[in-house]
């Protein structure tokens, strides 16, 4: 019964990023619209401190990356380049017994006998179906064979012992119809393309259309050059991006998860071929490390960023790795990695970290005529650099802060009642509000103008959420679901009721609910160091 569990999870985790403003419906008085969200004011403080946070860590504090922020409407050709036109955009047929799915263009025609069905009726109930359905068999093979698979077709149409109606029979030739695994009758073929279709300028024609981009990575790999040429950069760096990308999901679901409109934060690591890299060092570790290929690098970033998520509060005993199998990998990945978050409706993934190969920039070159190569002056050669990319998306991560902050206590209350209190634990780094300003009471002139003194003070350093409605308990509760991590709270004592404290305030911790007396002075850095 593990399932109602993980719903009801979810249902408070999604109520509660509606009652607190973390996230929203898109369009919600419209009726909403499917596979778009918005982020509400703590959202929006939580989603732009975890993106601040990659860039931080990602570019400004290491010499080997820089940054670009490109359009998201691109030249139509890059996405022929980049292989997502095709990929895209395949005609795909389901089969109807398995539900597996196919590239119609990539079936081999078929010929045989087809059993058609004009529909089953259960021998032992009302149930009846009516839905036409047929069978391919190969010429000479039993006819049971199409009727068992044409029973458990109807099986799944809810019909447990069917009886098969109408049966007829058809020799054909050459058809792609039928699923040569099983002889099932596929779905008529569809587009199936991810990509969303526009048009640039006033005329809406084949000339015009564009694309929003499916990923932010094809800016990189096209203004590669430029880069390069500005950066002052050798290989192997890396030029990062977050943005936003677009795809049109047949089905988006659980939440935020997988939504039609998202946002990644992507970086594509450069690297030198192997077979170049073998012949210099890894920099800052002279002849230690020989050859540092791309298995080397991709482990090295694998890592990397693992140690990021750790740094904002998913441990490795949330997350999951996930190696892909050959099988599995887009067209241009030699190999990946994928980090996963356990999330209450399962183990689903953060973060890929491929190895791109010298794909996207040979594709480019070839497309657009213009040379990919950079010169080496160590090795004094020319090659195509390499890639590794550590592609995230930003509004997963966001939902696996959220579920992973979301929690509930056992407590009591100021009278010693016994209540449940649900605080979001999140990481002070990309917690929305840094720390709840509190008089005591709210009816003294002379602990408001303190108070809002101290307000001033912190605010000018970090967001803060002033608040003076009701008793103590319920102000540090409401900061507590928006996962603030420190309240303070200014009192008598604050005034110098007893003098050895005046001008300190009581620090509340959000997690131990311990308090401690702290100078007003020692605040600001005090709370700098645990944000940072
Ligand atoms: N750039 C890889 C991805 O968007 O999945």
């Amino acid at each position: 019964m593990a399932e109602p569990k993980a719903n009801e999870h979810m249902e408070k985790i999604v109520s509660l990023c509606k009652r607190r403003g973390f996230v929203f419906q898109s369009s919600e008085i419209y009726g909403g619209i499917n596979g778009f969200w918005d982020y509400g004011p703590l959202g929006a403080e939580l989603k732009r401190n975890v993106k601040d946070f990659w860039w931080r860590s990602m570019t400004q504090k290491r010499e080997d990356v820089v940054g670009l922020e490109a359009t998201i409407i691109m030249h139509p050709k890059i996405w022929e380049a980049s292989g997502h036109t095709s990929t895209f955009s395949d005609p795909m047929v389901d089969c109807l017994l398995t539900k597996k799915r196919f590239r119609s263009d990539q079936i081999d025609p078929q010929s045989g006998t087809v059993y058609f069905y004009s529909g089953a009726k259960d021998s032992t109930s009302e149930k009846v179906s009516s839905e036409a359905y047929s069978v391919l068999i190969g010429n000479g093979k039993h006819p049971d064979h199409a009727r068992k698979i044409a029973r458990q077709f109807y099986t799944t149409r809810g019909v447990a012992n069917p009886e098969l109606l109408g049966e007829r029979t058809e020799l054909i030739e050459g058809t792609v119809r039928y699923n040569p695994g099983n002889g099932s009758l596929f779905t008529e073929p569809r587009p199936f393309n991810l990509m969303f279709k526009t048009y640039v300028g006033p005329v809406e024609s084949e000339d015009n259309v564009a694309y929003l981009r499916p990923e932010t990575a094809q800016a990189i790999f096209v203004q590669f050059k430029n880069v390069l040429d500005v950066a002052r950069q050798k290989l192997p760096f890396g030029i990062c991006q977050i943005g936003k990308a677009f795809r049109n999901e047949i089905n988006p679901r659980n939440f935020t998860f997988r939504s039609r409109e998202f946002e990644q934060m992507e970086l594509e690591f450069f690297i030198k071929p192997d077979e170049t890299a073998s012949k210099s060092s890894f920099p800052g570790e002279p002849g230690t490390e020989p050859s540092w290929g791309w298995e080397q690098w991709h482990k090295y970033w694998v890592e990397e960023r693992v140690k990021w998520y750790e740094s904002i509060g998913l441990s490795r005993d949330v997350l999951d790795f996930h190696w892909q199998q050959k099988s599995e990998l887009a067209h241009y990945a030699k190999a990946t990695v994928d980090i996963l978050y356990k999330f209450p409706f399962g183990t689903q993934e953060l973060e890929g970290i491929a190895a791109r190969g010298d794909y996207d920039l040979t594709q480019h070159q070839k497309f657009s005529g213009k040379s990919m190569a950079v010169f080496d002056e160590e090795t004094k050669e020319r090659f195509i650099p390499h890639v590794i990319e550590p592609s995230a998306g930003v509004d997963r991560l966001i939902l696996a802060l959220i579920c992973n902050a979301y929690t509930e206590e056992e407590t009591t209350d100021e009278k010693g009642l016994k209540e449940t209190r649900i605080v979001m634990k999140l990481h002070p780094r990309v917690a929305p509000v840094k720390v709840g300003i509190f008089p005591l009471l709210k009816n003294k002139p002379e602990l408001v103008k303190k108070a809002q003194e101290v307000r001033d003070l912190l605010r000018a350093e970090m967001p803060v959420f002033y608040d003076d409605a009701g008793a103590i308990g319920r102000r540090y509760r409401r900061q507590d679901e928006a996962g603030t991590p420190f309240g303070v709270t200014i009192d008598f004592d604050t005034l110098g009721e007893t003098p050895d404290l005046k001008d300190t305030v009581t620090l509340r911790d959000r997690d131990s609910m311990q308090q401690q007396r702290m100078a007003i002075g020692d605040l600001v850095p005090f709370l700098l160091s645990k944000i940072r």
